[in-house]
């Protein structure tokens, strides 16, 4: 049975994403967030890069308001019990996700898929905090998740064979390519991409040269779509930081130490581009997704 319904927990930069890619493939979507205002600004997001997509013809105009009315917005996960999938996408922090794990284990129905859009968190150690190991994968998606074509599915030891089947047939639900992990820290993608980024930002500390000369070296001399700073302020400087910070406490290998340009931007308020500045100045024009 292909699912029917989901809910997303947490409506920032990635969870307001997988639910209009959800509503855009006919999916309905509850959106979950603690705070109105969040719900509010996801809202909003949605609309404007539902028009833009319609603008650049990629997505059909007759489909915009049944799109925008798949998606329903609360500020609490009492009335999930018709949910087929849950994917939780709240902050990189271990303790936040195992209370929604616990809370909404108790309100879903038998059938449902729990997941987590965490990018480098033991999705095992979630997963034991809930009364259904079984049912409890990894789906990590890339931001910004309409667009981006991937979906990485992560089991775990106890995941089972009908999980695994029901995410892989989901990803083909959405028209994203899946690959599998097996659980371990950063699966296959964060712990590239960490390397990558933190090692760009400390050629920035050491004046190796500016950021803009170290992305174009990626993109121009590597085929990236974007370089290393820019992607690091698209998908945040606290989220890199705290993925930065897991994965040097659990690998213990020093590419995965957070640089002190990192730990300073963050201190400072400079999350990228959901602050309006990180490594670049980001305007309203290129704001948009
Ligand atoms: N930012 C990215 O590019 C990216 C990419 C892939 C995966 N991820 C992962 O996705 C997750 C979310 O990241 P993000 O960048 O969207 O974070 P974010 O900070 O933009 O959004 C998190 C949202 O969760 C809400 N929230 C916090 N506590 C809550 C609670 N108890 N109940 C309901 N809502 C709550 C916050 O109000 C906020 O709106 C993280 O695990 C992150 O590692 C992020």
């Amino acid at each position: 049975m292909p699912i029917q319904k989901v809910c997303v927990i947490g409506a920032g930069v990635m969870g307001h994403g997988i639910a209009q890619l959800n509503a855009m493939r006919g999916i309905a979507t509850l959106l979950i967030d603690e705070h109105e205002q969040a719900l509010q600004h996801a809202k909003d997001t949605i609309h404007k890069n539902l028009n833009i997509s319609i603008a650049k013809g990629k997505f059909a105009a007759e489909l915009l308001q049944k799109t925008l009315d798949l998606i329903d917005y609360k500020t609490n996960f009492d009335q999930i019990s018709d949910v087929d999938l849950l994917i939780e996408a709240v902050p990189e922090k271990m303790a936040l996700k195992k209370l929604i794990f616990e809370a909404a284990d108790a309100l879903l129905p038998t059938h449902a898929l729990l997941a987590t859009n965490t990018s480098s968190l033991s999705v095992s150690e979630i997963a034991v905090c809930t009364k259904r190991p079984e049912s409890v994968v990894g789906l990590h998606f890339f931001n910004p998740p309409p667009i981006m074509k991937l979906l990485e599915i992560v089991r775990t030891e106890q995941t089972s064979h009908t999980s695994v089947e029901m995410a892989i047939a989901y990803a083909a639900q959405l028209q994203k390519t899946h690959i599998l992990v097996n659980d371990s820290p950063g699966f296959a993608t964060s712990r590239l991409g960490i390397c990558l980024g933190n090692e760009a930002m400390r050629m920035l500390e050491q004046g190796v040269a500016n950021a803009s000369d170290i992305d174009q070296a990626m993109v121009l001399g590597y085929g990236h779509p974007v370089g290393p700073l820019q992607l690091t302020d698209i998908v945040g400087l606290d989220v890199r930081l705290a993925i930065s910070e897991y994965l040097f406490t659990k690998l213990q290998n020093e590419a995965f130490r957070p640089p002190e340009i990192l730990k300073r931007k963050v201190s400072q308020g400079f999350l990228g581009k959901k602050s309006g500045q990180g490594f670049y100045a980001w305007n309203q024009e290129n704001f948009e997704e």
